[in-house]
């Protein structure tokens, strides 16, 4: 950006000037406003305004809008000769450190893009001069946070979508951005929170639909899973599940949904309820392994896991196991205490003489004991402690960005569908059945239970009381044989 500054200060009387138009629109005045007027008030303007040669201000609108308040007679000003065609970018880009709200940079980000508006698909590389143009842009948007960047459109899209394309308007977003501003949340607890919406008004449009699978290999049935009369007494080999945790995520399916229970206690009856009919329908040489986690509520934790397997011993399950699934992304703890970042998974069974075996722990490529340990003198077993780590155990797992970007391509807002990773499942499903065995994942969610089972040559039957998470699944599962509709 060639521009010659003329570095002698001049004084000028500030009704000559011309406030900036591109700047004035972009920003709103800042929150410090009155504290700028009165220190210019007490010691007056120190830094001089950048202006051209027409007396249009390039940088330093606000002091020339707090001159013209305080009545001044003189400003400082540099002058700069500028060609008309630089002066928004070197204006935009003079403000760099001002105090910004985040309704100013997600004008500065609209700016930026508007100025720097590259045909798509073209070939930067071989273009010096859009090369040029894209490494300015891409310095812009450096000064701003890529992470900014993508969290304010991501915002955006969403409101777009809620509202509608021809209903949003850019109030509605910057609406929204002052909350972040007045500090009643962050910009990504915003996008969550919008995220949820979407899939609030996606329900609320489905209502009504049901959306089952009935095939060879997989069967979803669109219901609460308090009851599962669909299935025989003793029809099932394992079942692996993780139901909504105590107050974690309102899936936005109304009453029929786990997790939204008044106490923790009423929260753990609903659910080992449903764990009675489970147990009817387990063989009983069968295993139940059931991923639950606790929350922190008025600063405590609520022992929400503890309190479940109590219960589940009470009424008369077996408990033979505890796996630790150790998270690469766990959600942030709040409070005076350490991020957890793992989460119990319960082995139970009805009987001693339950199907196990570590047989295919001896398969597996882990030479540096990963996920299995080996002593001298014993065969090679599964450690408890499951570190996620890609790779390590050799069944193409799908990857959840991968279903999520599909789905996004289908209109499914399934950003917070609270997917486990699909070797969980697989680890559970191999240790404890046989290929053609029927395994039952009774909150389906995404299906992910049921990729496994379909990669492991076993059945499925799942319960699911969102539909658009059945059709989520469909969409998951659509590269895989399952065989005739049933
Ligand atoms: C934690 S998610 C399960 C995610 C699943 N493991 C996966 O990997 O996709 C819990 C699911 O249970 C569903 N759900 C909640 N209450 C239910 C109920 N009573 N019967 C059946 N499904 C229920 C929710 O809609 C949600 O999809």
């Amino acid at each position: 950006m060639k521009t010659k500054t003329l570095t002698s200060v001049s004084v000028v009387n500030p009704q000559k000037l011309k406030i900036n138009s591109t700047t004035h629109l972009l920003y709103v005045i800042p929150s410090n406003y009155e504290e700028i007027l009165n220190n210019i008030r007490e010691f007056g303007i120190l830094t001089p305004l950048l202006v051209n040669k027409d007396y249009v201000v390039i940088s330093g609108n606000l002091r020339l809008k707090i001159a013209i308040e305080l009545k001044l007679k003189k400003v400082p000003v540099v002058f700069t000769d500028t060609p008309n065609e630089m002066m928004d970018i070197l204006a935009v880009s003079s403000n760099k450190f001002r105090t910004k709200s985040m309704v100013d940079i997600a004008s500065e980000i609209r700016f930026y893009d508007e100025y720097y508006s590259l045909r798509r698909g073209e070939r930067t590389d071989l273009n010096p001069q859009m090369k040029l143009v894209k490494d300015e842009k891409d310095s812009a948007y450096k000064s701003i946070g890529q992470y900014r960047i993508n969290k304010i459109k991501s915002i955006e899209k969403k409101l777009k979508k809620l509202h509608g394309n021809t209903e949003y308007s850019i109030d509605i977003l910057n609406k929204q951005l002052r909350k972040i501003d007045e500090d009643v949340c962050t910009l990504n607890e915003l996008d969550k929170k919008l995220e949820r919406e979407l899939l609030n008004k996606c329900n609320e449009e489905n209502k009504g639909l049901k959306y089952e699978i009935k095939t060879q290999m997989v069967s979803i049935f669109n219901k609460d899973c308090i009851d599962m009369s669909e299935l025989k007494n003793g029809m099932i080999q394992t079942i692996i599940t993780s139901p909504p945790y105590y107050w974690m995520f309102d899936y936005g399916t109304g009453k029929d949904q786990n997790g939204q229970e008044k106490t923790v206690e009423e929260y753990v009856e609903n659910l080992v309820r449903i764990f009675d009919e489970a147990k009817r329908v387990l063989k009983d040489d069968g295993s139940l392994f059931v991923n639950i986690n606790d929350c922190v509520i008025k600063g405590i934790y609520q022992s929400v896991p503890e309190l479940f397997l109590i219960e589940m011993k009470k009424r008369g399950w077996l408990y033979v196991d505890c796996y630790f699934w150790l998270k690469s992304n766990p959600r942030y703890t709040q409070g005076k205490r350490s991020v957890r970042n793992f989460e119990p998974i319960y082995h139970f069974v009805k009987s001693e003489d339950y199907y196990y075996t570590q047989d295919w722990v001896l398969s597996i490529n882990d030479p540096e004991n990963n996920i299995s340990l080996s002593k001298s003198g014993f065969k090679p077993k599964l450690k408890s402690g499951l570190d996620y780590r890609d790779k390590v155990l050799s069944t193409s797992s799908s990857n959840t960005q991968e279903l999520r970007d599909k789905c996004k391509k289908e209109n499914l807002p399934m950003e917070n569908s609270c997917t486990f990773p699909i070797m969980l499942p697989t680890i559970f499903v191999l240790s404890t059945s046989k290929p053609g065995d029927l395994i039952l994942d009774m909150f389906s969610g995404t299906g992910t239970t049921a990729e496994s089972c379909i990669l492991l040559d076993r059945k499925y039957v799942g319960y699911e009381v969102n539909p658009l998470f059945i059709k989520a699944s469909e969409i998951r599962l659509s590269d895989y044989e399952l065989g005739q509709v049933a």
